[in-house]
């Protein structure tokens, strides 16, 4: 069995050393800067931008993989899926138009009220013409949250409270998104602890994996500037010190029905991973936003845990038959923290040693 996986970070390593558990398969990996863990486990690796569909193609070409896994959010949104299914290899991972679940946030925003689907905060999405009723609808919500339309790596979303304070500064970066982005969303602010629910999607069935906290905030005690992630946990009963099972169990219900929605909408099967970034209110549960893709670092919490053989697993996403593999995780509590450089994330020192207290790690002797 052969396998093209797609991405080099960390959550990329997870993935591999999830595959590289079945001894049949081969790993074949095509990176965007060399990861030595991902090349380690890997039988041959190609180094390449991931919007050089020429490059991937010919690599995936020469390999003929029984199926690709990809793992970043930039090749998924780039149509990497579309592409190799040109040529006759089949992903996990959505097609460009279905991770549109990601790379857009009013198209997932207006599907969930298309199909009256629970979960949605107040929301308004403006563009240039209609922005002149940011004001009114700013008026109408309490505190809110700025988001541009788009791929933003996550550093675009500006929460009232705490990165700006008043409705007039919020209408002020309104328009310095709409300098760059087409629409701008303006959405009422939740409040709660939120957690990440990473489900397999076959398109048709939703299986879900543990729930993970994310720490997003740079320093302790959630302080300081945000990041792609500091450290994640989940706990050994499969939900979190905050969470009901019906919360887990409504954000898995949520899911479901946007897989749904997603194929009466575009008429294909999302097959790859739906991550659903919920938000546990007095009011219940609510979505923040999805991501079309395992997150980094949450599948590092539970990849390792999972009972079944990912390359069953991915089988049954690719074949349609996710109802019939039964996917269990290990009663277990995982953490995860990234060992990140001075300064990170606004100022990070670049191509110096990381060590931990006065042991230098073994990569750096
Ligand atoms: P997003 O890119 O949509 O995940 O937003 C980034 C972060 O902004 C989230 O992880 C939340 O902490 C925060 N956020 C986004 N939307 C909301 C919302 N409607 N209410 C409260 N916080 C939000
Ligand atoms: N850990 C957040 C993300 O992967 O988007």
């Amino acid at each position: 069995m052969k396998i093209l996986l797609i991405g080099n970070g960390a959550r990329e390593h997870a993935i591999a050393e999830a595959f590289y558990k079945n001894n049949k398969v081969q790993i074949f990996s095509y990176l965007k800067s060399k990861n030595l863990g991902i090349v380690s486990l890997s039988k041959k690796f190609e180094i390449g931008d991931y919007n050089d569909f020429e490059k991937i193609k010919s690599f995936a070409k020469k390999i003929k993989p029984d199926f690709a896994f990809i793992g970043p959010e930039e090749p998924l949104g780039n149509g990497v899926v579309d592409l190799l299914k040109g040529i006759g290899i089949p992903s996990v991972g959505p097609t460009k138009s279905l991770a549109r679940l990601e790379t857009s946030k009013s198209f997932t925003r207006n599907l969930l009220r298309k199909y009256r689907i629970d979960g949605n905060p107040k929301f308004g999405i403006f563009d240039k013409k209609n922005i002149k009723n940011a004001k009114n609808f700013l008026d109408e919500i309490g505190q809110c949250v700025v988001k541009p339309d788009g791929l933003t790596g996550g550093k675009g979303v500006k929460v009232q409270g705490d990165h700006f304070q008043t409705k007039e500064e919020a209408l002020g970066y309104c328009n310095e998104v709409l300098q760059s982005h087409l629409a701008v969303i303006i959405e009422e602010k939740l409040e709660g602890e939120e957690f990440s629910l990473q489900c397999f999607s076959d398109g048709k069935n939703v299986a879900a994996m543990p729930p993970v906290q994310d720490h997003k905030r740079a320093f302790i005690d959630d302080r300081g500037p945000n990041t792609g992630g500091m450290g994640s946990y989940s706990c050994e009963n499969h939900l979190l010190p905050f969470l009901t099972k019906k919360d887990a169990e409504d954000g898995l219900r949520i899911t479901q029905k946007v897989a749904n929605a997603l194929y009466k909408e575009t008429g294909e099967l999302y097959k790859g991973i739906m991550y659903a970034g919920l938000i546990a209110t007095k009011n219940g549960v609510k979505l923040i936003e999805y991501n079309a893709r395992f997150g980094d670092p949450e599948a590092m919490n539970v990849l390792p845990l999972m009972n079944a053989d990912f390359v069953d697993v991915c089988n049954a996403i690719v074949s349609g038959k996710l109802n019939k593999i039964k996917i269990r995780f290990q009663n277990k509590a995982s953490v995860c923290k990234y060992l990140v450089p001075e300064g990170y994330p606004n100022n990070p020192a670049k191509n110096e040693r990381i060590t931990i207290g006065n042991s230098r790690m073994p990569w750096n002797r």
